[in-house]
């Protein structure tokens, strides 16, 4: 059948800006009229000459009014003379998978409709993101160009009449204004399952679940917290590790995530660290969120390994990984909030080490030109090269080809971490949903001792522990690589003996305004502690510059990791 397409008018929305990943708000607004509409037109017309007869990848979390946009940007591709989509099938693909298929198909870039961690549902948060070339997130750049299409916007083309299913795999061609417009549904999971197998060796990690003679079979569990990661966790652990049905939960991906808040961290995923306590077989539980792209890993008995530590342990083994001896290992990276264990391994390899801002699109670059092999951020995030995303269930693998390797438990690996290279206690208060007000006269608060100058010099004593200001400022960035420049990161507050203070707001939230407040401390010797112990007298100085409890009326975060 020949279809036609046809142009509408339409006015703009306030407020379609995309934060640190992607435009995120309430499904309500998603659904207002030609909202959703605006937007997707916006991102296209940002692609200019390179949109015509290109090909797209669509996908996400699978979370309530997914189907909804996606048929929507179906029919605004093809009017937009796309040349053709690559669907996930019925419209799901964790954000790894994007990355991973937009690079192995070499095409312009992709949609991912999720709005990651943030809860699901008609009533919570939907979120759309585009992905370039390369496969990661679109640059500030880009996102600031979509942002200022969408305060003008005056009509987008659309092709209504065009009907296309995706629930079966399978390619589908349409005759759009003469043109051929085609949809390819594809498997959800093939192309991420092989690129797995290609970086791990799935056959000494069957053997290390399975056992062998000589070792006996290691215990593992997964929750997906109902959200994209249950498929691709299905075919890799069930069918390809024979972990076995206990092995997993919340393995089916739901469009409201069962009403749970998909984020693995010690508050959200507390069922998965109950079952872990519960059960003393368990020796890895790991936790992911709603669209699979970061992950929370657990020891025996729920000992919690913070992301950064995490990211330091994988740095000092990617000799554990096949994908590393083949590729070789250049620079590590990490955002700048995030735990500086990874900088005391980089040292010691002589790797090079870049410190970036908050959001893995800040690593892309560094990736392409070479110089950067393995990265991570506080935010439950770990990943490597081998995309342009950070990728929930890589890590559990690179974490299993660990402990294959070294034939040590989860703790001991720590431990044996620490001992070497000392210990930066970490963690992070959340505030979530305060009155942006009070947040920002917070930040104004801050900015406002740097420029004076107050800060630097002071004394602070907490129980006995004296902490002096050896440094303060508001973290920005030169990219080395393309040279643009972002400013406004976070605030830093450095101590004599390095420990480090940073207060920041959140990028990713869809409603008010969340403060995280980061502490880093480095112990060489005293590292078996506990990190909320140790942290204590730290983070009372911070609630003292920050004034937070008198600007936010809030006596306790929302969340501790
Ligand atoms: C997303 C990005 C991460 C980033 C995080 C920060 O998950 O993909 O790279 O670390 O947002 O979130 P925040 O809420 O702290 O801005
Ligand atoms: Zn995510």
């Amino acid at each position: 059948m020949a279809l036609v397409s046809e142009i509408r008018s339409t006015t703009p929305f306030e407020g379609q800006k995309p934060g640190t990943s992607g435009l995120r708000k309430k499904v309500k607004e998603f659904m207002e009229k030609h909202y959703t509409e605006n937007f997707v037109q916006c991102i296209l017309d940002s692609l200019g000459d390179k949109l015509e007869g290109s090909t797209l990848v669509v996908g996400g979390d699978g979370r309530y009014f997914s189907k909804q946009a996606i048929n929507i940007i179906i029919r605004i591709a093809a009017a937009n003379k796309v040349a053709k989509l690559i669907i996930g099938q019925i419209g799901i693909l964790s954000t790894p998978a994007v990355s991973s298929l937009i690079r192995n198909h070499k095409v312009l870039g992709g949609i991912v409709l999720t709005a990651s961690h943030n809860p699901g549902g008609i009533h919570n948060d939907f979120g759309i993101k585009y992905n370039c070339e390369n496969g990661g997130p679109a640059p500030t750049q880009f996102t600031d160009d979509v942002y200022e299409r969408t305060k003008t916007i005056k009509e987008y083309r659309i092709c209504p009449e065009l009907d296309c299913e995706f629930h079966e795999v399978g390619t589908q061609t349409f005759q759009v204004d003469g043109r051929q417009f085609v949809v390819e549904v594809i498997d959800s999971t093939v192309d991420y399952v092989n690129l797995m197998k290609d970086i791990f060796d799935f056959g000494k990690l069957r053997s290390l679940i399975q056992g062998t003679e000589t070792r006996e079979p290691f215990n593992v569990l997964m929750d997906s917290m109902n959200g994209v990661t249950g498929v691709y966790v299905r075919k890799i652990f069930l069918e390809e590790l024979h972990s076995g049905q206990d092995s997993c939960r919340r393995i089916i991906p739901l469009d409201n995530f069962g009403e749970i808040h998909p984020d693995p961290n010690l508050t959200y995923a507390k069922e998965l660290v109950d079952k872990v306590k519960e059960n003393q077989k368990i020796q890895l539980g790991a936790a992911f969120d709603g669209d699979g792209d970061r992950n929370m890993i657990i020891g025996q008995n729920a000992f919690f390994v913070t992301p950064s530590d995490s990211l330091a342990v994988i740095a000092n083994n990617l000799n554990c990984i096949p994908y590393f001896e083949k590729n070789g290992v250049c620079g590590f990276a990490r955002s700048m909030p995030t735990g500086a264990a990874v900088d005391r391994v980089a040292a010691a390899l002589n790797k090079e080490m870049f410190i970036v801002p908050t959001g893995w699109k800040f690593f892309g670059n560094l990736m392409d030109a070479g110089r950067l092999s393995l990265c991570g951020e506080e935010s439950f995030g770990t990943g490597s090269d081998h995309i342009r995303e950070k990728d929930g269930i890589w890590a559990v693998l690179a974490w299993l080809s660990i402990v294959e390797h070294k034939k040590m438990s989860v703790e001991e690996i720590l431990q044996e971490h620490w001992k070497l290279y000392g210990r930066n206690y970490f963690t992070r208060y959340d505030y979530e949903e305060c009155e942006s007000d009070g947040a920002n006269k917070m930040v104004e608060h801050l900015e406002k001792l740097l420029e004076d100058g107050s800060l630097i010099k002071k004394e602070f004593v907490v129980d006995g522990k004296k902490f002096v200001v050896k440094a303060a400022d508001n973290f920005s960035y030169t990219d080395p690589i393309d040279k643009s420049f972002t400013k406004n990161q976070g605030i830093r507050i450095i101590f004599e003996d390095d420990s480090r203070l940073i207060f920041r707001l959140s990028g990713t939230g869809s409603s008010g305004a969340t403060i995280r407040l980061y502490a880093d401390s480095y112990e060489r010797e005293n590292v078996t502690g506990d990190a909320q112990t140790m942290l204590k007298p730290i983070i009372s100085v911070a609630l003292q510059v920050s004034k937070l409890e008198e600007f936010t009326g809030r006596k306790e975060p929302t969340v501790i990791t």
